[in-house]
């Protein structure tokens, strides 16, 4: 039986004393003791976090790191050694924003994730297609593309350590969520693909569906075999939404 994650992105989004706040509401929740939760802030609020967080539960993510793990002359980034030093535990790697808005490509995206498990960190790989390519029928091939491209650069042992996040491009913020049932689809579809390569390791790996999860519709995603939890955006900048889908975990 695998546990269950449910992951907060907070993206690009708060202001100080606004995540304090939202911090400072979640480290008073109850929250589900047979299942993990992690927020993923970002850097400049990490530390902020960190210290309201650090008597709850809640474990900490970043939502990217540098594509050379440790430190060094790379102007503007985070390095995965850092983040461990922060106590992060989770790292997003490969989010869709960050593959279309920002040009990010497979090879950064492998290296960065072999950058996380290089310092222990678990990277969360994300994937997902666009509604372009789910409309054409394209759903399992382009999300089988993204899964091998990191694969084959990593080997299937890394997966060991690692959570993959299925994004479907068209659900992101848009209030469209992907049905149970489609989610469930490829999800399993993924499974499938790394069972080929070891049984163990796909029985084992969670894999989280992210797309528009809030309360209204976590219960039905969850209730599938094949979905492990959520990494959820904008409902989890809701503190009292956040913990309402983490409840039912
Ligand atoms: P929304 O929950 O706002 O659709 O965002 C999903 C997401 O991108 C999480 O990484």
């Amino acid at each position: 039986m695998r546990s269950r994650l449910v992951v907060g992105n907070w993206k690009m989004q708060g202001t100080v004393p606004v995540i304090e706040k939202l911090a400072t509401d979640l480290a008073v929740a109850e929250l589900p003791s047979d299942g993990e939760v992690a927020v993923c802030p970002g850097f400049l609020h990490f530390s902020l976090a960190q210290r309201i967080l650090a008597n709850s539960s809640i474990v900490l993510g970043a939502q990217d790191c540098a594509p050379e793990p440790g430190l060094g002359a790379l102007t503007g980034e985070v390095s995965a050694e850092q983040l461990l030093e922060m106590g992060c535990r989770y790292v997003l790697i490969g989010h869709s924003e960050r593959r279309t808005i920002l040009g990010e490509t497979e090879k950064t995206i492998a290296q960065k994730f072999k950058c996380a498990l290089s310092r222990g960190l678990t990277p969360i790989l994300c994937v997902g297609e666009s509604l372009e390519q789910r409309n054409e029928g394209l759903t399992l091939s382009v999300i089988k593309a993204q899964v091998m491209d990191v694969l084959e650069e990593v080997g299937i042992a890394s997966f060991g350590a690692a959570v993959i996040a299925y994004e479907p491009v068209w659900a992101i913020g848009t209030g469209l969520t992907a049905t149970a049932e489609q989610a469930q689809e490829v999800h399993a579809e993924i499974r499938h693909l790394l069972q080929g390569r070891n049984e163990s390791i796909a029985e084992r790996i969670q894999i989280i569906y992210g797309g528009s999860v809030k309360p209204s519709n976590a219960l039905r995603l969850f209730s599938m075999a094949d979905i492990d939890g959520a990494l959820v955006g904008g409902a989890s900048m809701n503190a009292q939404e956040f913990i309402e889908i983490c409840s039912i975990l």
